[in-house]
């Protein structure tokens, strides 16, 4: 019997609808409709929790009538309903979380909470014919996370950021930078032009373990601009690639190797990256040949699926709901919810 999951993701600034089919082992991906408020959140140079949760509420009816339609089915067709709870802003996180649990009593279909890292963490997994054991780099916008996943379910927590997420390192210095939000794209375009050597910027604990921590290279990123421009504490615009270029080779450096390390200490032979951060070109080739040198196998999702989307959280929902796992509507959301223990 196929199995069909409507999947709502509200966590930040984007509104997303999935609705996934698993069939005889295959996973297939009806509808993936996804409403983004960069725009709108641009000119404030960062997300605004208000808007945020204002502009989920008007879209979200909207986008899951598309997914019906797009996937060529009425509500009483869906098998159960599955959305984030977390982490993320809460007024957001509010918004999708209630209408799945609204839908979920309409129909008398179950619910399933699910942990957006965990969308991001399976993410790589969505187009393949199954799931892994593997270690795991996730990086995001709030997040750093290298994670040993044993099973579905069963993940071990091997390092995270002591400070600031890789994306949050990208985002903040693109805006020092006055490039437009969100930083890490646009840094990626920047860098295109300029050279990784020509600015040393800290590696920071690179030798120290398994943690990260960026802030340190966000402050050597500042330093060097008002070394540039001591009146201003801006770079000359032709500075801004160079600056770029070696900004984004200290955090890609660090995220390799520690990725790296990680695998050797857990023993796996797969790696898998994603998140927000994994879109970057130079650090997927980065990677991919680090991989090489060292005998790993590399899975990286489609960048489509990288960036915040309602198809990882169905995936999720949908290896819950096989297993029998679901949600009890008093499940509350959690902006803090965690991943895995150490
Ligand atoms: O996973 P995601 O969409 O949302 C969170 O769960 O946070 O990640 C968003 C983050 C932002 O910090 C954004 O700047 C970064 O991913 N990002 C990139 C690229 N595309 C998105 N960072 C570097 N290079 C990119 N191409
Ligand atoms: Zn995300």
């Amino acid at each position: 019997m196929p199995t069909t999951i409507l999947a709502i993701e509200s966590s930040c600034d984007e509104t997303a609808v999935a609705i996934l089919r698993h069939d005889e082992g295959r996973v297939e991906v009806l509808a993936s409709e996804i409403s983004s408020q960069i725009d709108i959140h641009r000119e404030f140079g960062g997300v605004v929790p208000e808007l945020a949760s204002r502009n989920h509420s008007l879209h979200l009816r909207p986008l899951i009538e598309i997914a019906l339609e797009d996937a060529g089915l009425k509500i009483d067709d869906i098998d159960a309903f599955g959305a984030t709870a977390g982490p993320g802003l809460a007024s957001s996180l509010l918004v999708g979380n209630t209408t799945a649990k609204s839908l979920s009593v309409a129909t008398g279909k179950p619910f399933i909470s699910v942990n957006h890292m965990e969308g991001h963490l399976l993410s790589p997994f969505l187009e393949a014919p199954e799931l892994k054991s593997n270690l795991a780099l996730i990086v995001s916008g709030g997040h750093t996370l290298l994670i040993h996943m044993r099973d579905f379910g069963d993940y071990k927590l091997l390092g995270s950021t002591r400070d600031d997420a890789a994306g949050e390192a990208y985002d903040k210095v693109g805006k020092m930078l006055g490039l437009p939000y969100p930083g890490g794209p646009e840094i990626e375009k920047q860098a295109l032009d300029g050279s990784p050597t020509a600015f040393n910027f800290p590696r920071s604990m690179m030798k120290d373990g398994l943690d990260f921590s960026f802030s340190g290279l966000k402050t050597a990123v500042l330093y060097q601009l008002e070394k540039l421009d001591p009146e201003q504490g801006r770079a000359p615009s032709e500075a801004i690639p160079d600056l770029c270029a070696s900004f984004q080779q200290a955090v890609i450096d660090v995220l390799v190797a520690k990725t790296m390390l990680a695998a050797q200490q857990c023993g796996e032979k797969l790696i898998s990256l994603s998140g927000g951060v994994s879109c970057n070109k130079t650090l997927r080739s980065a990677m991919q040949q680090t991989c090489d040198q060292h005998g790993f196998e590399l899975l990286i999702a489609p960048p489509a699926l990288s960036t915040d989307n309602a198809a990882m959280i169905g995936f999720v929902a949908l290896h819950s709901h096989l297993r029998g796992q679901h949600s009890s509507l008093h499940e509350d959301i959690n902006p803090n919810l965690k991943l895995a223990q150490a």
